[in-house]
């Protein structure tokens, strides 16, 4: 446990940002023909480029001490070696061990995990080849049409946007569809598209106790009960979860539970049972395709040296900027319409891990921690909020991604999209000088008079960085190899932040509130306890609800 400000590179890396801060990159372009080359890296399929960074070889150098001084080697082999190194909840952290494709043991408590996972995937791998071939049949004999996984955040977000991102591996005739929102307007809009009869219903929730998991799990069962009777469950329902017990309860047979286990982080959970939507929807060898990326970038990750190692380089960078040159967010922008849940993915992960503001020891954090993750999928965030990115007053790092190929080749779309993956990090790099500006506007025959008044406000300072990610293709193994790429990097940032990144208390205290709340919404007896804007906000609702 380190404050990481006491560490002699930070203070290094401060006096680094007070020097090259600001050093615009187009000049560090122009002095070295070879930046490309030296700061980027070829991964199988996956290519990083990271030269539009504010970096130089020191910078990287200091970085990638700064991540050796705060033991991220050791905190990963800890991770990989199943120490329990989620601290609060005193569990250990082993989501690797879904995706090791290898003959290691991933011990806890000193027990082989290995013979577990490889059951349940074998499990999984039976029931999605019946569903997805069609063998798997509903209470009145008929196939299914449609799965409907019911969860809400790591139960929901990562196998929502696997479906999506591997839509073209799809069968058209199977539809995936996602129940989260404790809003009834979720379940009904999608049951609307439901028939009982060829409908399957997923339940994901680790803890099998998340109010709006089992809200939108007793809906969906009421509806099939409603038509088809009680005896259809089994054929109808299945759950995904580490609580036997509750599964019990709710009235899912556990022959029909796909377990995992507690130290799979929720947000960390797509390659673990939770996964099952991805397998039916894909097929279950794309799904091991999936997990067979997740290891190469594992193995990479593990092995790799710190200033080679692509999670690593992602993560000091992110660092460079949340720590010494004053960013406060980054964006996710895949030039990629596959990944346009990838955002909304990677906010949970990040947002959810590192968004901490107490040190490992108790002490607050008084460095920056976690990012704003937010991003829309190019080109349309170019047509919305880019503008702040090119010309605001923040500074914020953007990562790129993009697929050489595509899965629809139509006309020019392709290359279009691409020109724009491009064009938008070489803008942002190297903006637009005063000078460039004039000749523009004096070639087209502005007045002197109204070139001074334009002048400013189409001039882009630029040095604005970037990371690209270009891939050959989205399939399968080339997405494990990018969600593991992201997931590691959250882990080094946590580590250099010294935070825990696998709980997530923050999110209970709304919770328990709300289970307060809930009955006197309906009630008619004063409230009391409750600050005056919320129990304003309680009467007025009540006034305007109809009973
Ligand atoms: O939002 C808190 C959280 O615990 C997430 O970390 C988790 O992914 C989500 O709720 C759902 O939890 P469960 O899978 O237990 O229903």
């Amino acid at each position: 446990m380190t404050n990481p400000t006491r560490l002699p590179a930070w203070a290094a890396l401060e006096a680094r940002a007070a020097k090259i801060g600001a050093r615009p990159m187009r000049d560090m372009f122009a002095a070295d023909p070879d930046r490309f080359r030296s700061f980027s890296l070829l991964l199988g399929d996956l290519l990083l480029d990271y030269s539009k960074n504010r970096i130089d070889c020191d910078t990287m150098g200091l970085l990638e001490a700064l991540a050796n001084q705060s033991g991220v080697s050791e905190a990963r082999d800890a991770m990989f070696s199943g120490e329990k190194i989620n601290a609060t909840e005193r569990r250990p952290v082993l989501h690797v061990a879904l995706r090791n494709r290898s003959d290691r043991p991933m011990l806890v408590d000193g027990h082989d995990v290995m013979p577990q996972v490889r059951a349940v995937l074998a499990k999984m791998r039976d029931f999605s080849d019946r569903v997805h071939s069609g063998r798997w049949k509903g209470a009145t004999g008929k196939t299914m049409a449609t799965v409907v996984n019911i969860g809400i955040g790591g139960s929901d977000l990562g196998p929502a946007m696997v479906t999506e991102a591997l839509k073209p591996y799809q069968r058209p005739d199977l539809a995936v569809r996602f129940i989260s929102n404790v809003d009834g307007s979720h379940a009904a809009e999608v049951l609307k598209a439901c028939d009982p009869e060829t409908t399957l219903f997923i339940v994901a929730s680790k803890t099998f106790t998340t109010q709006e998991t089992i809200a939108n799990a007793t809906t969906c069962r009421d509806w099939l009960v409603g038509t088809l009777g009680e005896a259809a469950i089994p054929k109808h329902f299945v759950a995904l979860s580490t609580n036997g017990k509750a599964v019990a309860e709710f009235g899912i047979d556990t022959a029909n539970m796909f377990e995992f286990w507690d130290w799979v982080g929720g947000r960390y959970s797509l390659w673990s049972a939770i996964g099952l939507s991805i397998a039916v929807a894909v097929g279950f060898d794309r799904f091991e395709e999936l997990l067979d990326g997740a290891f190469a970038m594992d193995e990479h990750f593990r092995t790799a040296p710190l200033a080679a190692n692509m999670p690593v380089i992602l993560a000091m960078l992110g660092v460079w900027y949340g720590n010494f040159l004053g960013a406060q967010a980054y964006a996710v922008l895949p030039y990629d319409q596959y990944l346009h849940r990838l955002p909304a993915y990677l906010q949970q992960l990040d947002m959810e891990s590192n968004g901490k503001g107490t040190a490992k020891d108790g002490s607050p954090a008084t460095w920056q921690t976690g990012a704003i993750v937010f991003g829309e999928p190019g080109t349309n965030g170019q047509h919305a909020f880019y503008q702040l990115i090119h010309q605001g007053t923040k500074l914020i790092p953007c990562d790129f991604l993009a697929a050489a190929e595509t899965h629809n080749p139509l006309g020019e779309h392709h290359l279009m999209l691409l020109s724009n993956f491009l064009a938008q990090p070489e803008a942002l790099m190297r903006g637009k000088t005063e000078d460039e500006v004039r000749a523009e506007l004096t070639a087209v025959g502005m007045s002197e008079a109204e070139i001074a008044f334009q002048l400013p406000h189409r001039v882009f300072s630029g040095n604005r960085p970037t990371n690209s990610l270009l891939y050959r293709r989205l399939d399968p193994r080339t997405l494990g190899m990018l969600i593991a790429l992201y997931e590691h990097k959250v882990f080094v940032q946590g580590v250099v932040w010294d935070v825990f990144s696998f709980d997530q208390w923050g999110v209970e205290l709304g919770k328990v509130l709300a289970k307060k709340i809930l009955p006197e919404l309906s009630s008619t007896t004063p409230v009391s306890g409750h600050d005056s804007s919320t129990t304003g906000l309680i009467a007025q609702l009540r006034a305007w609800r109809t009973p």
